[in-house]
C-alpha cells in the first residue's frame, strides 16, 4: 500500500506524522512510504534521513496524495486539502473531533475512512497508541523548561560565597499526564513543588513524585467518566478559589493543565490571584487552546500582567517537535498494526474492536462515531 505523510500546514505545527524510524518499519513490511518534501525539516528530520530509511520524497501535495491508500497526519486536514485526498483512502491523525461536525461531514462526503487518534479508548491494550499521553507528557516537560527560561531567577537552592539563593516554588494545577510530568521536571530542577487536582485519586501520585498535594475541603469528588474530571459545582469552585488564592501568593511558577474532554477548560486563576502574585512570577497555561485556565492568558502570546508573565503558547508538544514526532509516529505505527492483517501488508480492519470503534470517525460515506453520528444524519436529511 502507499502510505503517505504530508507537510503539516496548521499554525504553530512543527511536528511530522511519520519519522525515518517508522518509515523503515513500514517499508520493511513492503509498503511504499512517501513523505512530502520538507515535511520533517522543522522537527529536525531532513528528507535525506527518510530516503536513507527507504521512503520516497514527493515534490508537492498533489503527487503525494496521488493513489495514496493511507494518509497519516498530525493535525486535521484543511478544507481545501480534503478535496484532494483520494476517495476511499484511510486517514489517521489527531483530528480535533470534539464537536467538529464540519470536518466529519466533509470527510464522509469524500468517502474517507477517518480515525481520530484522540478518541482511542484509554485501556491498557491501547497504551502504546495513546497520543494524548505521549504528547501531554512532553508538553508538561516543556512547560517547565519554558517557564524556567522566562523566570529571572534560579530554580534550585544554591549556597554560594555571596549568600544563599532560595529555591523556586512551583505549583501545578491539574495532575493528569502533563501535570505529573511537570511535577517531575520541576522537582528535577530543584523547585519546591505543590499540585492540585479535583480528582482525589491523584493525591498519591503527586506525593510519590515528592510534591505536596493541595486539598480543598469538600465532600465532592471530581472523578468523572473514564478517569477524566467532571465539571465541579459552584460551591466547590468557590472553595477551590479561596484555597488557591492562599497558595498562589507564595508561588514563583505556575503550570496549569486542567482540562475536561470536549468542554471549555475551567478558569482556575483569576485576575485577583495574578495581582497578588510576586512580580517576576511565570504562569504557563497549557489549556489555552481550550479556553485557558488563566483569565489573562491569550493564545499565541506572552502577556505581562501586574509584573507576572503569562505564557499562552498554543500546541506545546510542537515546541519539542523532534521527540513529539518520534513518539507520535510510534503511536501511529502501533495503531496501524491493529488495522493491518497478520502479514502487515493489507488492511484487515476489525470493526468490532473497541479501539477501532472508539477512534473511527467516518466510514463508507457516513459519519459513524456516536458523538457526531446523529447530528450528521440530521444534516444529511436537510
Ligand atoms: P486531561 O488532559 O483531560 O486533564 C488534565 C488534568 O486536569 C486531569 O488530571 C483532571 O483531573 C484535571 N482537572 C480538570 N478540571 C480541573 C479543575 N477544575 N481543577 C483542577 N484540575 C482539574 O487529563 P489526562 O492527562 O489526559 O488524563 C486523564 C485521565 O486519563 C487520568 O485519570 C489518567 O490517569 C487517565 N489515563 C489513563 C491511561 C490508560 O491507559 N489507562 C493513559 C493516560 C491517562
Amino acid at each position: 500500500m502507499k502510505i503517505v505523510a504530508p507537510k503539516e500546514c496548521a499554525d504553530f505545527e512543527r511536528r511530522v506524522a511519520l519519522t525515518p524510524e517508522v518509515s523503515r518499519k513500514l517499508a520493511d513490511l513492503g509498503h511504499e512510504v512517501v513523505i512530502e518534501k520538507g515535511a520533517g525539516v522543522e522537527a529536525g528530520m531532513p528528507d535525506a534521513a527518510y530516503e536513507a530509511m527507504g521512503a520516497k520524497i514527493a515534490k508537492d501535495a498533489k503527487s503525494l496524495y496521488q493513489d495514496a491508500d493511507i494518509i497519516i497526519r498530525v493535525s486535521p486536514p484543511l478544507e481545501d486539502e480534503i478535496k484532494v485526498l483520494p476517495k476511499d483512502s484511510l486517514l489517521i491523525g489527531m483530528l480535533k473531533p470534539y464537536g467538529n461536525q464540519k470536518l466529519a461531514t466533509a470527510l464522509a462526503k469524500r468517502k474517507i475512512t477517518a480515525f481520530a487518534l484522540e478518541w482511542i479508548p484509554r485501556i491498557s491494550r491501547a497504551q502504546s497508541m495513546d497520543v494524548l499521553s505521549s504528547q501531554s507528557n512532553l508538553a508538561g516537560y516543556k512547560a517547565v523548561i519554558d517557564a524556567a527560561a522566562e523566570f529571572g531567577r534560579a530554580m534550585p537552592m544554591m549556597m554560594t560565597a555571596a549568600g544563599m539563593i532560595p529555591p523556586a516554588r512551583a505549583l501545578i494545577l491539574g495532575a493528569g499526564v502533563a501535570g505529573l510530568q511537570a511535577i517531575a521536571t520541576a522537582r528535577r530542577l530543584g523547585a519546591i513543588v505543590s499540585a492540585f487536582d479535583v480528582r482525589p485519586a491523584v493525591k498519591e501520585q503527586v506525593e510519590s513524585l515528592g510534591a505536596t498535594f493541595i486539598e480543598v475541603e469538600s465532600a465532592e469528588s471530581g472523578e468523572g467518566a473514564g478517569g477524566y474530571a467532571k465539571e465541579m459545582s459552584a460551591d466547590y469552585q468557590k472553595r477551590q478559589q479561596a484555597r488557591l488564592e492562599d497558595v498562589m501568593r507564595q508561588q514563583d511558577i505556575v503550570i496549569t493543565t486542567a482540562q475536561i474532554p470536549g468542554k471549555t477548560a475551567p478558569i482556575l486563576i483569576s485576575a485577583k490571584m495574578i495581582k497578588e502574585m510576586k512580580a517576576g512570577s511565570v504562569i504557563v497555561d497549557l489549556a489555552v487552546e481550550s479556553g485557558g485556565n488563566c483569565a489573562a492568558s491569550v493564545a499565541g502570546q506572552v502577556v505581562v500582567k501586574d509584573g507576572v508573565k503569562i505564557l499562552g503558547h498554543p500546541n506545546f508538544p510542537s515546541r519539542i517537535p523532534f521527540d513529539a514526532s518520534q513518539v507520535y509516529a510510534r503511536n501511529v505505527f502501533n495503531f496501524l498494526k491493529l488495522l493491518l492483517g497478520a502479514d502487515g501488508k493489507t488492511l484487515a480492519v476489525d470493526w468490532e474492536d473497541d479501539i477501532v470503534k472508539g477512534a473511527a470517525l467516518t466510514h463508507e460515506g457516513d459519519v459513524i462515531h456516536p458523538a457526531l453520528k446523529e447530528a450528521a444524519k440530521k444534516e444529511k436529511e436537510i
